[in-house]
């Protein structure tokens, strides 16, 4: 069975395996689109195998069917002979020509059998492109017709279908349409969207990926049919797009038109050795007007097929670190078209935070919208239910700290009356015993290099007189227990694990808190985005505490005594999850009858656990008979200010 696999994912986002029958696609990946007669392919198919490492590539199906000669030859020689090229390569279907130059003679089945008997890896169905501008009527037609013609090419063909998704601007036809392709499609490849692409309009672009985003299933590769312009890739990977194809980077290069990953300039502006690609070492931007057309033309595809594919690279590379919004906040920063675009996604912060990781290595600030990632929205929205009472500290009165002033550790009573301590943090007012956790824990933003925020001010954390100084240590660290436990867990859990008495293990370094022992074994670990993570031991009691299916994965009987060996918990092997968990999240794994069999790490979110058959669904941090978890030290707090920070 070919089906893709996830490896790897940032959110929405993912490094992912797609088999086909001349190879693997490893996603995020780019299509370049390869002329069908290679005649007139401006960089040969060859070259942009083995040179750009592009080993994937789209044509035109229509365009060869058309022209008699090539149709015969394709016939006879096959779709990778006639094109010179030995990778997977999918077929379109002519819909954007039908849109663009009123009409095809080929119908839908016609296309879908010939793309069959030329061996292409993925068949696109003949869909109807729907214009932005649509009317409800004409989108609403051109879904059904859509919908139609897939549900029959998917009788006619056996091999991998790649089925369209349409609607304009309509969300719900977005929707209806994504769901269709799901039913069907092996590839569910967003179309329609190439005015939107042409004319920067990625606020609409966003609505649209964000309306097909919940119907598309997760399962399946997502493509953008026409987006090869390196400014939207990390956008377009933020809603889940896997697949990119286009033919831009020739297009450009005919204008002359240079593509940057911050936008474009024209060729005739560029003056100084501005990129060092594979194309500039050869011949550089600057030196290329001076050349006759066609070389020019050439040279300039190969810089544009470059940048697109360094930018792919690091939309990969964003994926692995878990920095693709901050990559995606930088390239808006190139545009305000985009930055526009990205300020419509984060305004969907509610569609992104099931996939939100429960934490990521950092949190750089990029831009005025990094406040907002749906990873700060999941934050905020959390903390302001603790504010509504659902949190441990909230009948007591609240004192703000200025951030200069956090220091020491604080009283937890005042006049004999607990206090509720906050700190002003770049995220607004965050409770003291969450202020090691991510996001607002591993913040790093201007502020840290504000001077007058710097300011380390003299410990205004005054001692209640009533508190003896050496409970009062003890007292601050069972609140702080109290209260990870509780944004963990929930409270009547943290009440719980509070009896257990475990003690704190502090960074000498950082003062950060690292583990949480007792009986001489540590029961927590706490990682660089202050979360305790259970052992074996602390896993074992949550098991006694929390409810299921609370915080629980159901491991199917086939796979027991590998998860409970330690070995990785398969897609195809979780039966159930606890909702609650995210991509990322510490998760009891339990049989049936839910005996604990090991703690894993999350990869999928719970709603995507029963739709991949590849791929891991957890990795195992440990088990019975592996009760180690072994966690790095944490570095130093970026926030608060005035703590250790990191250099530029
Ligand atoms: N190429 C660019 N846009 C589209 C589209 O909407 N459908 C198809 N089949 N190909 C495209
Ligand atoms: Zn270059």
């Amino acid at each position: 069975m070919r089906e893709f696999e996830l490896l790897e994912r940032d959110g929405f986002a993912r490094l992912g395996r797609f088999p086909t029958p001349h190879g693997t696609i490893e996603t995020p990946a780019l299509l370049p689109v390869l002329h069908p007669d290679a005649r007139r392919q401006v960089i040969p198919a060859r070259e942009i195998r083995d040179r750009f490492g592009l080993r994937a590539a789209i044509t035109s199906s229509y365009i060869l069917w058309r022209s008699p000669e090539l149709r015969a030859r394709a016939e006879a020689e096959g779709l990778h002979r006639l094109l010179d090229f030995d990778g997977p390569l999918m077929t379109d279907s002519g819909a954007f020509q039908q849109h663009a130059y009123g009409s095809v003679e080929a119908g839908p089945e016609e296309i879908i059998d010939f793309q069959d008997r030329i061996g292409s890896d993925i068949a696109t169905v003949l869909d109807i492109f729907v214009e932005p501008g649509a009317s409800p009527e004409v989108a609403q037609r051109g879904v059904e017709e859509t919908a139609l013609r897939a549900r029959k090419a998917r009788e006619r063909r056996s091999g991998l279908l790649a089925v369209p998704v349409q609607g304009g601007s309509f969300p719900e036809l977005r929707y209806r349409s994504a769901e269709i392709a799901s039913e069907v499609g092996d590839l569910l490849a967003v179309g329609g969207v190439v005015p939107l692409l042409e004319q920067y309009r990625f606020p609409e672009l966003a609505q649209l990926l964000l309306a097909a985003r919940p119907a598309l299933a997760p399962n399946r590769p997502v493509h953008l049919f026409g987006a090869g312009h390196p400014v939207c890739f990390a956008f377009a990977a933020l809603f889940g797009v896997d697949l990119f194809d286009s033919s831009s980077y020739h297009k450009f290069a005919r204008r002359d038109a240079v593509m940057l990953p911050e936008g474009t300039v024209p060729l005739a502006s560029v003056r100084e050795p501005i990129c060092d690609c594979l194309a500039c070492q050869e011949l550089p931007l600057a030196t290329l007007a001076g050349r006759p057309p066609e070389e020019r033309e050439r040279q300039l595809a190969r810089h544009n097929l470059a940048a697109c594919a360094t930018e792919l690279a690091r939309v990969r590379q964003a994926i692995r670190d878990g920095t693709l919004w901050e990559l995606a906040e930088r390239r808006a920063s190139g545009h305000p078209a985009l930055y526009q675009g990205l300020k419509a996604a984060v305004r969907g912060a509610r569609w992104f935070v099931p996939v939100e990781p429960d934490s990521r290595p950092t949190f750089r600030w990029c831009s005025p919208l990094s406040g907002l990632r749906p990873s700060v929205i999941r934050f905020l929205a959390r903390l302001a239910l603790w504010r509504a009472g659902k949190g441990p500290f909230h009948q007591y009165p609240r004192i703000t700290l200025t951030p200069g002033s956090l220091r020491g550790v604080p009283c937890a009573t005042r006049e004999g009356a607990p206090i509720w301590w906050e700190a002003a943090t770049p995220l607004g007012p965050v409770p003291l015993e969450l202020l090691e956790v991510y996001p607002v824990g591993c913040w790093v933003g201007p502020e840290l290099y504000d001077p007058e925020l710097r300011r380390v001010e003299p410990d205004p954390v005054e001692e209640d007189p009533g508190e003896d100084p050496d409970s009062r240590v003890a007292l601050w660290t069972l609140r702080h227990l109290n209260a990870l436990f509780a944004w963990g867990y929930g409270a009547s859990a943290a009440a719980r694990l509070g009896e257990l008495k475990l003690v704190a293990v502090r960074s000498a370094r950082t003062g950060r808190l690292r583990r949480l022992d007792r009986d001489g074994q540590t029961w927590f670990v706490v990682g660089n985005d202050g979360i305790p993570y259970p052992t074996w031991a602390g896993a074992n009691e949550l098991h006694r505490i929390l409810p299921a299916p609370q915080a629980r994965v159901v491991v199917a009987p086939d796979a027991v005594p590998f998860v409970e060996s330690g070995r990785t918990l398969f897609a195809g092997y979780a039966t159930s999850a606890d909702r609650g968990l995210s991509p990322g999240s510490a998760a009891l794994l339990v049989d049936q009858a839910d005996r604990l069999l090991a703690v894993g790490r999350l990869r999928l979110a719970p709603p995507e656990l029963g739709r991949f058959r590849r791929g891991v669904a957890a990795e195992i941090l440990s088990h019975a008979r592996a009760p180690r978890l072994v966690v790095e030290e944490p570095s130093p707090p970026p926030w608060p200010p005035g703590a250790e920070t990191e250099g530029p």
